[in-house]
């Protein structure tokens, strides 16, 4: 086995980076590289990177500096810059940091094996067009490794929305749907090995349009036909905007057996004003009127979002809107960021808040959250969830798993194994976990 090499790759960012890494993984492997956690030992490092914040992107340079000291003890050693920082500085991500030695978009992913062929004659490779072939089709030999019980499997990619402060756009392109029976067969397959969960994932999912029999298919007639495999025991969906969200993705909520009561429906903010500088073309009330809707098709549901504060221009009224909309929708979980300036996207040309501000307004709405999102993991005491175990835990014979509503839930017993759907009766709720008793069957 001596010509087998080893590859690092760190996952910044989002879910559809995490799916992308196993793609890159399955890509090399074709070219005779095994992963390692152990950037040590690695012949080559690939940082799976996230422009969404200013943070997440210089943490890349940070992160690549540190490969320095590896590099100079190992000269073979190659740096790769993957993700949307590789797509959004392209070729000055090598003039800022010489060490890398490949940079290649997210949707150039098939191409990393003949970047890899030219970095080892020690020439540099770039590849961050969108070229027209599926980078999912050529990705498609995949060898037949067992999974754990969880997987991601993307379904659309990219984004037309242009939110006033958001790169994805720009870094992932258009958006494009995967045809149904791409994807049909693709669960198929990680059923067979194993998978008993899929969450579907796309920058704007419930936008997904796949061409399939009978022309295109919503992401609702997909969700019915990923329904009906045997052996999947669970359907998720993320992200969505609020604006995608059709009456038969609504109704689906109540009556397909294997989607799972839990929704991430972004907001951004609770005021009109700044939506619509936002480019969110949403209000706070369709916004509201749009999740009684959703609870009325399915009255457990839980709810989550995402939230900006501190957009250009959002003054202590327009914060103690969104403040107003947590309170009237009851988030049993959420994402907070402070808005963070991206060059390029039209809200860097206004008027911003400052850093100060944004820090005290974000520290009251997680507040907020923090405390609805207690309040319903508390209130799951002593109803009995499904919970499909996914390890053992950290205590001696406990086994971690996540409920329907996706609450990470433990239980004490030597009779669950990895990737068993079991009905559970909620006994406690901690912080950020529930304890759980197994019931019997
Ligand atoms: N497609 C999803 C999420 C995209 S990015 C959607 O439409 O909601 C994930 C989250 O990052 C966003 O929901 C937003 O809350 C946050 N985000 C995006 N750009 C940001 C920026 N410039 N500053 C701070 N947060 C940002
Ligand atoms: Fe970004 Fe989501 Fe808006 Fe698209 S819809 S621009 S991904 S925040
Ligand atoms: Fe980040 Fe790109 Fe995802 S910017 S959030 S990794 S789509």
């Amino acid at each position: 086995m001596a010509d087998v090499k080893k590859l690092y790759i760190k996952t910044y960012g989002c879910q559809m980076n995490v799916y992308d890494s196993e793609r890159m993984a399955e890509a090399m492997g074709g070219a005779g590289y095994v992963t390692t956690e152990n950037a040590a030992e690695a012949d080559m490092i690939l940082l799976n990177t996230c422009h969404i914040r200013e943070k997440a992107a210089e943490k890349v340079y940070s992160e690549l500096g540190r490969f320095r000291a590896l590099k100079d003890e190992k000269p073979d050693l190659k740096i790769g810059v993957a993700g949307c920082v590789a797509q959004a500085e392209g070729q000055e991500i090598m003039r800022r940091q010489p060490l890398v030695d490949l940079v290649v978009g997210p949707q150039s992913y098939h191409r990393l094996p003949q970047m890899e062929a030219r970095v080892q004659t020690g020439e540099k490779a770039l590849a961050t067009d969108f070229p027209l072939d599926d980078k999912f089709d050529t990705l498609r030999q995949r060898p037949k490794a067992k999974r754990g019980p969880t997987a991601f499997l993307t379904v659309q990619e990219g984004c037309d929305k242009f939110c006033a402060f958001c790169v994805v756009p720009y870094t992932r392109g258009a958006e494009v749907s995967r045809p149904a029976a791409r994807v049909l067969e693709e669960a198929r397959d990680l059923v067979e090995r194993g998978v008993r969960e899929i969450t579907l994932l796309g920058q704007n999912v419930n936008a997904y349009h796949g061409a399939g029999e009978g022309g295109d298919w919503s992401l609702a007639r997909l969700i019915w036909a990923l329904n009906d495999i045997d052996g999947l025991e669970r359907i998720r969906f993320t992200t969505s905007h609020p604006n995608d969200m059709d009456d038969d993705l609504i109704a689906a909520h109540g009556e397909c057996a294997k989607l799972m009561p839990y929704l991430h429906l972004p907001v951004q903010s609770g005021s009109d004003k700044i939506l619509k500088r936002m480019n969110r073309s949403h209000t706070a009330e369709s916004y509201l009127r749009l999740i009684e809707r959703i609870r009325a098709a399915r009255p457990d549901i839980l709810m989550s979002g995402d939230f900006i504060v501190g957009f250009p221009e959002e003054t202590e009224e327009d914060f103690q809107a969104t403040m107003d909309l947590i309170e009237a929708v009851n988030y049993g979980y959420a994402f907070s960021f402070k808005y963070s300036t991206r060059p390029g996207t039209p809200a860097a040309e206004r008027p911003q808040v400052a850093e100060d501000v944004k820090s005290e307004r974000l520290h009251r709405l997680q507040a907020l959250i923090t405390r609805q999102q207690r309040a319903a993991q508390d209130a799951m005491v002593g109803r009995t969830v499904g919970v499909l175990f996914e390890k053992p835990g950290r205590m001696a014979g406990q086994m971690v798993g996540k409920s329907d509503h996706l609450h990470a839930v433990h239980v004490t017993s030597g009779d669950v194994a990895a990737g068993d759907l079991r009905q559970v009766e909620i006994v406690e709720s901690a912080s950020n976990s529930l304890a759980g008793r197994l019931l019997q069957g």
